[in-house]
């Protein structure tokens, strides 16, 4: 094997907020991640994996307090949660800390003194929604009221889900709070924000974001459109301060004020290698002087490149500190080709998957088979994971070494040939030893699912050499001992070698077959050698389950169930413009707390109110609307009424013509941008207006069109 210089890296993968369960869609990164620093680690460089609970923000504060505990309480308990799900799917960090953390903390607000040393902090009034009840600024998620556009009710703060505009919090009509339900107030408040728009900050990142090869191709035109042409200055300063009260850092000499969760997010990277620095003794500046040559790699999720690609290097160069070597982002999964939905059941957690007894491996496999180094979204598709699982590693991989073991150890004492092997071994089974240098290329590379097509046709080979032997027609036959033993011997190499070519992606298998072989633990330089003459092995245990589909649909049918309100239910992606799966801005990412009942109503008003059973006599998508259905609705009056709804997330149109519901028959109607909306179809959603999870109302059987609801 030719020499190879020896890296030093530095690798993070995103840090998960401290309000949720990790999930599979969580688990593409840190699995993407993972499968590469094993692989380093193999290859025999020095590479040290951090990563950290993300425990600061409003969506953390408020779910402590709805739950009765301290921040500190949730988050201590959520990082052992967080734990053990990582280390249930073989991800093993070389730490994994917090960023509620005085390493953290330390590096935040020096990198803000430094910052404000530099002239990079602005201090301007900010006018914002506040909650007079909870007597706290709302972050937009935190604000409803009606679309200023279509009128459509209890749509978010920033964009309507009905029509699809955006706007800002204060052009709602009837804003109210979320939390508390009341109606919130303009007031004004100092924010501390991170000069972007300073030319500096603009050259540098022009200059950073181009160079080196750092981000991946589709991610460097994103930020060229981001930064706009040479002579525009798109980038408008990021305010990075919240206002109590906030879990967080509080800001120096600014009583009151913290620091916004994501300043001291991607500090955590810093953090967790300063309190890993202390345990192992390694040198912290070494890695995060600006002369380093180290290289710092982020792990990230294509929704997060923002932070990381811009607000991140800029805190760095301005702070003394280097910069990220590479940014390497991944797409978002999809289950079944849609996204993750709860109602679906398809929103697996990483602990509900383990608690069914799947083995984290066959998980392992299926996304390195799926990953390739781009930000395209990869496709969890359940039933082609049970086929390409079974096939691949059981009926390809472990079947060789179930063939050739139990000849070993029956007729030959668990003994391998006494002969030096490797021309017979090289001529016979050709690539096998042949393909280490690609397939680590492929991995290199974050090209997995090349790696695993190369592995797999490796064992394609091995398997067709298997067939035209035949081992068991040679045991049957006296005489033809030796010959047994050079194709069993030539198996057991191979074995061996597909083991070392997947350790990165399945390690616990791997260590199993390392035992099996009595070897120490595979490193990549081993593939340039076979087993030596007269080796020994163990008795063969079998080392992997096929995958029953039966326990595929338990899984999916234990996360629907799951539906049931938890006490604090997890959040449910809502944003349109943002995936199911993976990290949101924290402030985007709080499910709705359930609302307060409104204030009462006299019996009289409520008779204002005219419900009707409604026949839906025909549902059409209609052309444009993300969310909509066309609904004609029957009321027995010998025509039809037109109503556009919001269901198109849940339903099916072609499912709904000639069901029963119940509607508003007397809601003055709206003009929409698609037409005349004559009445409202009534709808449950199990969190305040989200989709998925909307369940139109039927009446029981008996009912028919027009018939008065009361
Ligand atoms: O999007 C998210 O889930 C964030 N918690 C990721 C933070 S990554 C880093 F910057 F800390
Ligand atoms: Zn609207």
């Amino acid at each position: 094997m030719p020499t190879m210089t020896l890296r030093k890296l530095l690798i993070t993968s995103a840090l998960p907020y401290a309000n949720g369960a990790i999930h599979l869609g969580h688990l593409v990164e840190y699995i993407q991640t993972d499968i590469w620093v094993r692989f380093q680690k193999m290859r025999g460089h020095e590479c040290w994996y951090v990563c950290a609970d993300d425990t600061h923000g409003t969506p953390i504060m408020l779910r402590a307090e709805k739950e009765g505990i301290t921040p500190e309480q949730l988050i201590e308990r959520v990082h052992a949660e967080h734990s053990r799900d990582f280390a249930g799917f073989h991800v093993a960090f070389d730490n994994y800390y917090t960023t509620h953390s005085n390493e953290t903390r330390d590096y935040a607000v020096e990198i803000y003194g430094k910052l404000k040393a530099a002239d990079l902090i602005a201090v301007r009034a900010v006018e914002q929604f506040y909650d007079p009840l909870k007597q706290m600024f709302l972050p937009d998620r935190f604000i409803k009221g009606n679309c200023p556009k279509c009128g459509a009710k209890d749509q978010y703060g920033d964009s309507c889900e009905v029509c699809g505009a955006v706007y800002a919090p204060t052009d709602l009509n009837n804003p109210y709070s979320a939390l508390s339900g009341a109606k919130p107030e303009l007031r004004n408040s100092e924010h501390f924000f991170f000069k972007l728009s300073d030319p500096r900050c603009q050259a540098f990142l022009r200059q950073w974001t181009r160079s080196e090869d750092r981000l991946q191709p589709e991610a460097a035109n994103k930020m060229q459109e981001w930064l706009g042409a040479e002579n525009e200055n798109k980038l408008s300063d990021w305010d990075i301060s919240r206002d109590a009260p906030y879990f967080g850092f509080e800001i120096p000499d600014a009583p009151g004020k913290y620091f916004y969760v994501w300043l001291d997010a991607p500090v955590g990277y810093m953090g967790s290698f300063r309190n890993l620095c202390a345990q192992r003794g390694l040198d912290f500046d070494a890695f995060w002087r600006k002369d380093s040559s180290v290289e710092l790699i982020h792990f990230i999720g294509k929704d997060i490149l923002y932070f990381h690609a811009l607000f991140w290097p800029a805190m760095l160069e301005y702070t003394g500190y280097r910069t990220p070597s590479k940014i390497f982002a991944h797409g978002f999964l999809t289950v079944d080709g849609a996204k993750m939905s709860k109602s679906r059941g398809t929103f697996i957690t990483a602990e509900s998957y383990l608690a069914q007894g799947l083995n984290p491996e066959w998980l392992r496999y299926y996304y390195a088979a799926k990953l390739n180094g781009t930000m395209e979204d990869i496709d969890l598709n359940l039933g082609d994971f049970v086929a390409r699982v079974n096939s691949d590693l059981i009926g390809k991989y472990i079947n060789i070494a179930s063939r050739s073991a139990n000849f070993i150890a029956s007729h030959f004492s668990s003994q391998l040939l006494d002969e030096n092997f490797d021309e017979r071994f090289r001529s016979d089974l050709p690539d096998l030893a042949l393909a280490a240098d690609e397939i680590a290329a492929h991995y290199e590379a974050r090209d997995y699912g090349r790696a695993i097509r190369r592995i797999m046709g490796l064992a394609d080979q091995v398997n067709q050499y298997v067939d035209h032997h035949q081992p068991w027609k040679l045991a049957r036959h006296g005489g033809k001992e030796r010959e047994l033993h050079v194709v069993c011997t030539m198996l057991i190499n191979a074995f061996r070698l597909l083991t070392l070519y997947l350790k990165p992606v399945l390690p616990k298998l791997a260590q199993r077959a390392e035992e099996f072989l009595n070897i120490a633990p595979l490193v990549w330089a081993d593939a340039g050698h076979l087993l030596p003459p007269s080796h020994l092995i163990n008795s063969y245990e079998h080392l992997m389950q096929r995958i029953d589909a039966k326990q595929i649909e338990a899984l999916v049918a234990a996360n629907r169930e799951s539906l049931t309100p938890s006490p604090v239910a997890q959040p449910e992606p809502h944003s349109p413009q943002r995936h199911a799966q993976h990290q949101q801005h924290p402030e985007n990412n709080m499910q709705t707390p359930t609302r307060p009942v409104a204030p009462a109503i006299s019996i009289d008003d409520f008779g204002k109110i005219d419900l009707r059973i409604a026949r839906i006599a025909d549902a059409q998508h209609v052309e444009g609307a993300d969310k909509l259905i066309r609904l004609s609705l029957d009321l027995g009056e010998g025509s039809t009424r037109q109503v556009f709804a919001g269901i198109k997330s849940a339903y099916d149109p072609a499912r709904l013509v000639g069901r029963l519901t119940v509607m508003v028959a007397n809601l003055a109607p709206r003009k929409m941008k698609f037409g005349l909306s004559e009445g409202m179809v009534l709808a449950a959603s199990d969190v305040d207006g989200e989709t998925p999870g909307l369940f139109l109302l039927s009446p029981d059987s008996g009912a028919t069109p027009g018939m008065r609801v009361k």
